[in-house]
């Protein structure tokens, strides 16, 4: 064996408390004990039983865009994301749509999916399961008690026999409430696993929720007076215009609307993960919605007609406001704090008006003076930073280099010399 580098944590590190898998991390990096603290060290006890082989927390930064008002009401959104404008797109977005009447929003029942899939399935056999259903429902009566007095529970089932495999797959769809439903949901599919199994005559194969959302859906819209779109030498009208066109482009061209719905979940991810939701489970489903009819297509809709922008977006959005990891870290639950403590629901209103939010602004920017000249003008802030700027000289340091326009580390010390000299 050649002398290889040997970084590898020690056997059995899942196994150590938190505080010496830490350690053993520093050791393995030698880490300087500033450089392991990056890896933020405060309840650890809890990122110790959120998952395993924790050894701290990544601190993303957690932002709040203002001024949203949604069915009347005003919010602030808080919002967890690494992306210099995201934060700040949003809340340029909210103030213009929020002077115009704001947001109305609306959300379907939170019902979701568990799958049960059924193997050698005698031909014709699915009847069997539509006529007992009333037994499968009792089967589940224990299992989603606490969910129905809360007016969830069982709704519906359907059935399909997949073309290619054959397989019988039996969806469950249950009202969860407040939750994700990803843990009631399992318990329910097996739960009723081995009545359909009798009902079925076949062998369950797996059993698993879905994380298609697709009838737990969300949506916002808006209108804007064209007026307040002029900008340069652009008339408000044809800047209406111009977003039409492009959010029409998003339903052309799919390479164009995974940008254009990219820029939608800016929003949507950003307030999922400062809830402590899913952010996983959510973009599949609104990626999979995105393609429901064959095509990969932008999820936002722009109309310019009699003097207004009219602004839509309608997506699955399976966000949680108890349950799982929402609420279990003291951030998250500050971040619903903040939302005034909403509902499943509610909560999902919210964020389509977000990701609505978020769109607008790209594509407000994009077809007017574009995106890369408010993108630099946040670059230059984390350029200020790494050139050794502190405290009030980083606002200073990065307005010269966006005053500039010459976005290099080097150039970035020169002006912060200069500013400490009183030269600048
Ligand atoms: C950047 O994070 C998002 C945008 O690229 C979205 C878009 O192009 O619509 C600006």
């Amino acid at each position: 064996m050649t002398g290889a580098v040997r970084l590898n944590l020690p056997k059995g590190f899942r196994k150590l408390p938190i505080a010496e898998r830490r350690e053993a991390l520093r050791a393995a990096l030698k880490l300087s004990g500033e450089e392991i603290n990056a890896l933020r060290a405060d309840r650890l006890e809890l990122a110790d039983v959120m998952i395993e082989s924790a050894v701290g927390y990544l601190p993303v930064p957690f932002g709040i865009a203002t001024g949203f008002l949604v069915d009347g009401e005003s919010y602030d959104i808080p919002m967890a994301v690494e992306e210099p404008s995201v934060v700040a797109a949003a809340t340029y977005a909210a103030g213009l749509i929020s002077a115009a009447g704001g947001f109305s929003t609306w959300a379907n029942d939170p019902v979701m999916t568990a799958q049960i899939f059924l193997e050698e399935v005698p031909d014709g056999r699915e009847a069997e399961i539509f006529r007992r259903e009333s037994e499968l429902r009792a089967e589940l009566e224990t299992t989603l008690a606490s969910m129905q007095a809360r007016g969830g529970g069982y709704r519906d089932l359907s059935i399909q026999r997949l073309l290619e495999s054959g397989i019988v797959r039996v969806h469950l769809h249950i009202d969860v409430r407040d939750v994700m439903g990803a843990n009631i949901l399992n318990t329910a599919a097996e739960r009723a696993r081995e009545l359909l199994e009798e009902m079925s005559g076949g062998r369950a194969l797996m059993c698993i929720l879905s994380n298609d959302a697709g009838r737990r859906r969300a949506g916002a819209s808006f209108r804007l007076p064209t007026a307040r779109l002029a900008r340069g030498s652009l008339t408000g009208e044809e800047a209406a215009g111009r977003i039409e066109r492009a959010s029409l482009l998003a339903q052309e061209d799919p390479s164009r609307a995974i940008t254009h719905n990219k820029g939608v979940m800016n929003g949507i991810s950003s307030l999922a993960l400062a809830t402590g939701n899913d952010t996983r489970g959510v973009e599949a489903a609104v990626h999979y919605w995105a393609c429901r009819n064959g095509r990969y297509r932008g999820v936002t809709s722009f109309v310019s007609r009699n003097g207004f922008l009219e602004g839509s977006i309608e997506v699955p959005l399976a966000l949680a406001t108890v349950g799982g990891s929402v609420g279990l870290h003291p951030a998250s639950a500050l971040a619903l704090r903040l939302l005034k403590n909403p509902d499943s629901p509610k909560l999902c209103r919210i964020a389509a008006a977000l990701g609505l939010a978020q769109n607008f602004a790209a594509l407000f920017a994009l077809v007017t003076e574009g995106i890369q000249r408010g993108h630099m003008r946040h670059h230059s802030a984390r350029l200020a930073l790494a050139a050794g700027a502190r405290d009030e000289e980083i606002r200073l340091l990065a307005e010269r280099i966006a005053e500039g326009g010459i976005y290099n580390l080097e150039s970035a010390a020169n002006l912060l010399a200069k500013i400490r000299e009183g030269r600048a």
